[in-house]
């Protein structure tokens, strides 16, 4: 199986993410920064310090694809982890069964492109 992990998470939490992931030994990541909302949209959040009342806010996205159940449980852990604070906008992590991966230098696709 393989599967697609997608993770939303505070700004602050990117090295403790990236730090949490690198110790699981992941294959591979993605990172962007994104703006988004969850359903507390027009609501404050406290953002460096300050309490921001627009809509969107600044987020990071983690994308990480593995090959395995397993591994999606211990990345989604990982990530748990590292990210949570208890307080509303810590984030979501969304993943889902991914068709296939090619790796473009040799051709392999599937499992073989990820290991
Ligand atoms: N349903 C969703 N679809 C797409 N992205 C989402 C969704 N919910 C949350 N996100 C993304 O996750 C980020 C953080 O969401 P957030 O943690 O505020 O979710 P929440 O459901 O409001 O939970 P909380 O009550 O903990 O704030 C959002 O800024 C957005 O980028
Ligand atoms: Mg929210």
């Amino acid at each position: 199986m393989i599967i697609k992990v997608e993770a939303i998470v505070r700004e602050d939490k990117f090295e403790d993410v990236k730090d949490a992931l690198a110790q699981i030994e992941v294959n591979g990541l993605t990172v962007s920064q994104v703006m988004g909302c969850g359903k507390s949209k027009g609501y404050t959040e406290i953002v460096r310090g300050s309490e921001v009342e627009i809509s969107l806010l600044p987020k990071i996205k983690f994308e990480i694809v593995v090959s395995s159940e397993e591994w999606e449980r211990k990345t989604i852990e990982a990530i748990k982890k590292a990210a949570c604070t208890g307080n509303v906008g810590d984030g979501k992590i969304f993943s889902y069964d991914l068709r296939t991966v090619t790796r473009i230098r040799t051709s392999e696709s599937g499992y073989d492109a990820l290991n």
